[in-house]
């Protein structure tokens, strides 16, 4: 057992039945998780703001089973999204429980309900995994805290995080805000592939209520899972230079944060954001996530940078909307802007309005 720190002691007395609820956000990496080794562990180290509007809110309801027959069957549940019962829902969160049943034994000794909404459409085209499996692993601590109430809170968030990566890597990033590390760095003391770490050291005030605007280019399903797209990087050709590159971007990243250095923020995380659909565009198969409105977009807003001089600047998670990122300072313009000349870009004419967040929050 590699993560011995997490296993759970026996239970010497379980609860009968109870009921926890949590709020988990989303999070946008600006260094990108892409790639990765057996047991959910990162291939490069990244780096995300927590995101504050766009969340996931999660009650887990459990009841003491009278045996031990779901042991066989692995642990029973039921999935309930947005009102309407999930079969579809289900094979993520049993796999989930499976991969933290050695951490977490004590969960054969319940059935399970797990009552999910989101905040932001589901058919949005954002990413649930990452708040969705955020807010579970967070229910799942609150009933080992209830088993164990000697559980101290550091420890609480860190096995949060831990078991959250089992179920989504980027998701063990969305515990905490409001700038989270996943992935060991030289320079980031305590950072670990296995859980996210709030960064460390000094953050300029420009960082701290940093916009971001989600364009929805395209509301449909991913077309190619992230778990397919990570398992492109065995092999590809460019996966050592890029992991590397990771971690140069991460430590170049250090002076920016500490002295609000936008100009250089901007660079690294446009170069992030192209590199990761560089990687997707050169696998093999390869594939292409970005749609004509995705590089209307990216275009009007390194046009609009030129312009006014805004440090306003992108990112995109692994498909075709625009993560947009600026400084509070400008949140009026750029919003006149979005509805002037970036809503045609978008399905249906729809973007959320995000900002940097502070983490999850127990209800
Ligand atoms: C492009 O966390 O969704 O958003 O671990 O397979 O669930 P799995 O992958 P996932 O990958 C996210 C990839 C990304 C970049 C990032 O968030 O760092």
């Amino acid at each position: 057992m590699p993560d011995k720190e997490f296993v759970s002691a026996p239970l010497k007395n379980a609860v009968e039945s109870g009921s926890v609820c949590w709020e988990a956000p989303s999070n946008i990496a600006l260094v990108k998780y892409w790639g990765k080794k057996e047991n959910q562990i990162p291939a490069n180290p990244s780096i995300s703001f927590t995101l504050k509007n766009c969340k996931t809110t999660t009650r887990l309801n459990y009841v003491k089973v009278s045996d031990n027959s779901t042991t066989s069957r692995g642990i029973e549940f039921d999935v309930i999204f947005e009102g309407v019962k999930k079969e579809s829902f289900k094979p993520k969160i049993a796999s989930f429980f499976k991969r933290i049943l050695p951490y977490c034994s004590y969960l054969e000794e319940f059935k399970f309900e797990v009552v999910s909404d989101n905040s932001f459409p589901h058919s949005s085209g954002i990413a649930s995994s990452a708040s969705g499996m955020s807010a579970l692993a967070l229910c799942v601590m609150s009933l080992e805290k209830s088993l164990f109430p000697e559980t101290e809170d550091d420890f609480f968030y860190k096995k949060a995080s831990f078991l959250a990566r089992l179920g989504s890597g980027s998701a063990c990033r969305s515990v905490r805000g409001d700038l989270v590390v996943w992935g060991q760095h030289q320079e980031i003391p305590l950072s670990s592939d296995t859980y996210g770490v709030q960064y460390p050291f000094k953050i300029a005030d420009v960082f701290k209520d940093y916009q971001d605007t989600i364009l929805l280019v395209d509301k449909g399903k991913k077309q190619v899972s992230s778990t397919v797209g990570h398992d492109l990087m065995h092999g590809h050709a460019f996966a050592a230079a890029r992991f590397q590159q990771a971690h140069d971007h991460l430590s170049v990243l250090i002076p920016v944060f500490e002295k609000g250095d936008v100009k250089q923020f901007v660079k690294i995380v446009e170069r992030e954001a192209l590199t990761l659909h560089a990687m997707m565009m050169s696998s093999d198969p390869y594939f292409l996530l970005m749609k004509p409105n995705t590089l209307a977009i990216i275009n009007k807003i390194w046009e609009k940078r030129e312009e006014s001089k805004i440090p306003v600047c992108f990112t995109l998670d692994a498909g075709a909307n625009v993560h947009m990122l600026y400084p509070s300072q400008f949140k009026e313009e750029i919003l006149e802007f979005v509805k002037n000349e970036l809503v045609v870009y978008c399905e249906n004419g729809h973007y959320i309005c995000d900002e940097i967040g502070k983490g999850s929050k127990k209800l």
